[in-house]
C-alpha cells in the first residue's frame, strides 16, 4: 500500500529519493522468489517534512492502526513489522522510547547518535549507517594520515556530537596534536548567519585544520561551503561531516577552492535504481503540484543520462534541479534498512520461529546469524551493536579547471576492515589547492618553512601557554602566605585567641586558691590551657612557604597538642564521674581520685599519638610538593601528608578521644558536681566533633591553598569551642561573681 498524503509543508527535494528507494526495495523483494515466497511487503511512507509535529502524528498513527487513538487498534491494518525512519538523532531516541513498548524494531537510516549503539538498552535499534564513534576516529585518522597537528572544532552541542568529539580530541592528543579552539552551537535549530560569521572570523586564525562537525544529516548549500571558505587564509583545509549539494550544472560562478574534505557514510550507485525511477509512474506517489515539478525536472533534457526520464513534454528547468545531484538523498542506507528487514523475516520464517511476523526480543539474534546479500549483491551483516557493518568515505570536493564542480572518493574508512587495511587514501585523486602544492615543494626542496601547523609543541609543567598560544610562560606559584588577606587575617585570629587563652590561664593562676580554680583537678586545668595556647600557636606552621620542616611540624605538632588537649578534658571527666562515685557510701573509688590518676591518662592517651605520629614520621614523612596540576596556570606549593592513612590515623584518634569525652561527659551531665563541669564538657565536645566531622569533606572538596585554610579553621573553632565552653563560664564567675565563688553556692548552680 503506498500512501502519501497531500500536504503543504516544507518540501525537501532530496527525501523523495529515500521514498523512491523506499518503493523500489520493497518491490525488488516481493519479485525475488527466493528471499520472502509467500509473503509479499506492503509500506506505508509518511513524509515529516522535518517537522516533529508532524512525526509524532504519523508515530501515533502507525501505533493506533490509523486511528489517532493510542492503546486501541482500530480498522483492519496489517501488523507492522518494522519501521524504518530517517529522524534526527533526538528524534530517534525520542520516538524509540514510543516504538519499543510495541516491540516494533527501528531501523533507522540516518541517526548516528552513539549512545544507541547499546543493544542491551535498545534491543529494537538497528541502522544502516555507522555509528559516530567511527566518525571521529575516522577524522583522527586522516589527521594523522597527514600529520595535521593543529585543529579547530565547530560542532552542535548534542551529547552524542560532544562524546564523539571528546574522543576526536583526545585521538589528537595522543597523537601530539592541539586543539586551538573548540565552539560548540546549539542543536535544535540551523545555525544563524551571524554564528556563521563568527566561524568565519574564528577560522581565520592559526589552525592548520578547521573540522565543522554539525548538521550531521542534513546537506550543506554550496552558498555555505563559499561563506566558510571565503577570507581563510590559504594552507588551512576543512573537514566537513554535512554533505555539500551541487545541485546546478551551471556552477561557473562558483570558485571553491580544493580544501574540504567531506566523511559520509558508504554510498553506492545503484544502476536499477536509476532505471525505476525513469520508468516509474508519478502517479504512484504524492501529485502536488511541488510532486509535478520534481518529476519534471527529470524531464529536462540536460539531465544526466542516468536519471533523465522519457517525457512527452518538453521541459526547461534551465539546468538547476535535483537531477544534478550526486548523493540522491540516502537512498542507498533505505534501500538496505528494507534489506536488513526482508533478511530478518526470511531468517525467522526459516528457523519456524513464528508464523506471525510479530517480532520479539530473541529474533535479534537471528539478525547476526548469517551475513546476507542486498539486490546489488553486496555481503553485508549487522555488528554485535545491530549496526550494519559499513563504513565511511572521505570526498574531495573538487573544483576543476573548465569551472565545475565534483566530488571524488580519495579514500574510505572502514572500521569492520582487518586492521592496517581499515584506513585507505589515494593522494593521487587528491587535488591540492596550490598553496599546499607549493608547501610541499618547499618541504621536498628542504628549505625549512615554518608554518604555524607544525610548531605546535606541549609547555613544560612549569609553565603554560599563554592567551594567543603561541609561547610558553611560567606558571604562577601559589601558597598560602602571610602578606595575603586570607593568611593575615587567619593569622590575627590565631594571635587574638592565643592572647585570650594566656590571659584565661593567668587569671586561673592569679586565682588559684579560689574554689572554682580548684574544683575538679586544677593541674589539668593549667594543662588544657597550655595545649591550647599551643594550638593556636601551631596553626601558624600552615600559614607561609611550605618547606620540608614545617611539613613535618604542621600535623605532628597540632596532632600531639591537640590529643594533650582532649585527653585532659577526658581525664577531667573521669574525675567527675569518679567523683560523684566516690561520695557514694563504701565506694572504693577514692583512690582513683588522685591527681596521678588523671596525668596518667593525659600521658598514656597522648603517648599513643605521639607513637601514631612516630611511625608516620619514619615511614613516610610529610614533604613540600610542587603541584602542577591543582589548577590550570598554576604551580601549587603545598605539604603532601606522605602517608595519606597516617594523616587520617592521626586525625581519627583525635575523633576517637573526643568520643569518647563527649560519651562519658552526656552520661554525666546530670551528676550534681561542683560545677556543672560535665554539662560543659558535653557541650565542648560536640563542637569539637561536629568541627572535624564537617571537616573531612570540606577539605576533600577544597582545592589549592584553600585547603590548608579549611584546616586552619578547623583547628581554630575546635580549640576555640573547648575554650570557650569550658573556660569562659568559671571566668565569668571568677570576674564578675566572685561573691558566688565559693564553695556552698558552686554546689547549688
Ligand atoms: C518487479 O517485477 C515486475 C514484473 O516483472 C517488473 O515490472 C518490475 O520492474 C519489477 N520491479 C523491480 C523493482 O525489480
Ligand atoms: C508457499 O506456499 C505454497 C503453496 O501454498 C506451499 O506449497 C509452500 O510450501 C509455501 N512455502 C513456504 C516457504 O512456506
Ligand atoms: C503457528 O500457528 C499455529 C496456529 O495458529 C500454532 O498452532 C503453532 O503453534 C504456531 N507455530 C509456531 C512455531 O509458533
Ligand atoms: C569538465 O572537465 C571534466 C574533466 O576534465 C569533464 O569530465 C567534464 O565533463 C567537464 N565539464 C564541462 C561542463 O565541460
Amino acid at each position: 500500500m503506498v500512501e502519501i498524503k497531500k500536504m503543504c509543508y516544507r518540501y525537501i527535494s532530496p527525501h523523495t529519493y529515500n521514498f523512491l528507494a523506499f518503493v523500489f526495495a520493497v518491490e525488488e523483494i516481493n519479485n525475488n522468489s527466493e528471499l520472502l515466497p509467500n509473503i509479499t511487503l506492503g509500506l506505508h511512507i509518511k513524509d515529516s517534512f522535518r517537522y516533529t509535529r508532524k512525526i509524532i502524528e504519523s508515530a501515533l498513527n502507525i501505533l493506533a492502526g490509523q486511528s489517532t487513538i493510542v492503546n486501541f487498534k482500530c480498522n483492519s491494518f496489517r501488523t507492522v513489522a518494522a519501521i524504518i525512519e530517517g529522524f534526527t538523532d533526538e528524534e530517534t531516541y525520542g520516538f524509540y522510547n514510543m516504538f519499543q513498548i510495541y516491540h516494533y524494531p527501528q531501523v533507522s537510516y540516518s541517526s548516528q547518535n552513539l549512545y544507541m549503539s547499546d543493544p542491551v538498552q535498545y534491543p529494537y535499534f538497528y541502522r544502516t549507517v555507522p555509528n559516530e564513534l567511527h566518525l571521529s576516529i575516522g577524522i583522527g585518522k586522516l589527521l594523522k594520515y597527514f600529520g595535521w597537528k593543529w585543529v579547530s572544532i565547530f560542532s552542535n552541542d548534542d551529547e552524542s556530537s560532544m562524546r564523539a568529539i571528546q574522543i576526536l580530541k583526545e585521538g589528537i592528543e595522543q597523537n601530539g596534536g592541539c586543539i586551538a579552539l573548540h565552539q560548540t552551537f546549539p542543536h535544535q535549530r540551523r545555525i544563524k548567519n551571524f554564528e556563521l560569521q563568527k566561524i568565519v572570523r574564528a577560522s581565520k586564525k592559526s589552525s592548520t585544520v578547521n573540522i565543522y562537525y554539525f548538521n550531521k544529516n542534513a546537506v550543506f548549500s554550496l552558498d555555505n561551503v563559499l561563506d566558510l571558505q571565503k577570507n581563510v587564509k590559504s594552507g588551512q583545509v576543512f573537514i566537513i561531516i554535512a554533505e555539500v549539494e551541487i545541485i546546478k550544472k551551471n556552477q561557473k560562478h562558483f570558485q571553491i577552492s580544493n580544501k574540504f574534505f567531506i566523511f559520509k557514510p558508504y554510498k553506492k550507485v545503484m544502476p536499477n535504481f536509476f532505471k525505476f525511477i525513469r520508468e516509474m509512474k508519478p502517479i504512484r506517489l504524492r501529485s502536488d503540484y511541488q510532486a509535478k515539478d520534481w518529476w519534471n525536472v527529470l524531464c529536462d533534457s540536460s539531465c544526466p543520462n542516468h536519471i533523465k526520464r522519457d517525457c512527452n513534454s518538453k521541459v526547461k528547468t534551465e539546468g538547476e534541479g535535483h537531477c544534478f545531484n550526486t548523493h540522491f538523498g540516502s537512498s542507498y542506507s533505505v534501500y538496505n534498512a528494507v534489506y536488513v528487514v526482508a533478511h530478518a523475516l526470511h531468517n525467522m520464517i526459516m528457523s519456524g520461529s513464528g508464523n506471525s511476523t510479530t517480532w520479539i526480543r530473541e529474533n535479534r539474534e537471528l539478525l547476526y546469524s548469517l551475513p546476507w546479500k542486498n539486490g546489488l549483491g553486496e555481503e553485508m551483516y549487522l555488528d554485535e551493536n545491530g549496526d550494519l557493518a559499513t563504513g565511511y568515505n572521505i570526498l574531495n570536493l573538487i573544483f576543476l579547471p573548465n569551472m565545475t564542480l565534483k566530488y571524488e572518493v580519495v579514500g574510505h574508512y572502514n572500521p569492520h576492515a582487518p586492521p592496517g587495511q581499515d584506513f585507505t587514501i589515494d593522494e593521487n585523486v587528491i587535488v591540492w589547492e596550490s598553496s599546499f602544492t607549493q608547501l610541499k615543494e618547499d618541504l621536498n626542496s628542504d628549505f625549512i618553512h615554518i608554518v604555524d601547523m607544525d610548531t605546535c609543541i606541549t609547555c613544560p609543567d612549569d609553565q603554560w601557554s599563554n592567551q594567543k598560544r603561541d609561547a610558553c610562560i611560567p606558571k604562577v606559584i601559589t601558597f598560602l602566605s602571610f602578606e595575603e588577606p586570607l593568611g593575615i587575617a587567619l593569622t590575627s585570629i590565631s594571635m587574638f585567641f592565643f592572647l585570650i587563652t594566656a590571659v584565661i590561664l593567668g587569671i586561673f593562676i592569679y586565682y588559684g586558691n579560689t574554689p572554682i580554680v580548684r574544683a575538679n583537678n586544677q593541674q589539668l586545668s593549667y594543662i588544657l590551657l597550655i595545649s591550647l595556647i599551643l594550638c593556636f600557636l601551631c596553626s601558624l606552621l600552615f600559614i607561609g612557604h611550605p618547606e620540608d620542616v614545617t611539613c613535618i611540624l604542621r600535623q605532628t605538632t597540632f596532632g600531639i597538642t591537640f590529643s594533650i588537649a582532649l585527653s585532659s578534658v577526658l581525664a577531667k571527666t573521669i574525675t567527675v564521674v569518679t567523683a560523684f562515685q566516690a561520695t557514694k557510701p563504701r565506694s572504693k573509688l577514692h583512690k582513683w581520685m588522685g591527681s596521678r590518676v588523671s596525668n596518667s591518662i593525659v600521658l598514656s592517651c597522648s603517648l599513643i599519638q605521639t607513637v601514631l605520629c612516630l611511625v608516620w614520621l619514619c615511614t613516610a614523612p610529610p614533604f613540600a610538593f610542587l603541584n602542577m596540576r591543582s589548577e590550570i596556570g598554576t604551580i601549587l606549593i603545598e605539604c603532601n601528608e606522605g602517608s595519606v592513612i597516617a594523616f587520617y590515623c592521626v586525625l581519627g584518634y583525635l575523633g576517637f578521644l573526643a568520643g569518647i569525652s563527649f560519651i562519658i561527659a552526656f552520661l554525666a551531665r546530670n551528676l550534681p558536681d561542683s560545677f556543672n563541669e560535665a554539662k560543659y564538657i558535653t557541650f565542648s565536645m560536640l563542637v569539637v566533633c561536629n568541627v572535624w566531622i564537617s571537616f573531612i569533606p570540606t577539605y576533600l572538596s577544597t582545592k589549592g591553598k584553600y585547603t590548608v585554610a579549611v584546616e586552619i579553621f578547623a583547628i581554630l573553632a575546635s580549640s576555640t569551642g573547648l575554650l570557650g565552653c569550658i573556660f569562659i563560664p568559671k571566668c565569668y564567675i571568677i570576674l564578675l561573681r566572685p561573691e558566688r565563688n565559693n564553695k556552698k553556692d558552686l554546689r547549688k548552680i
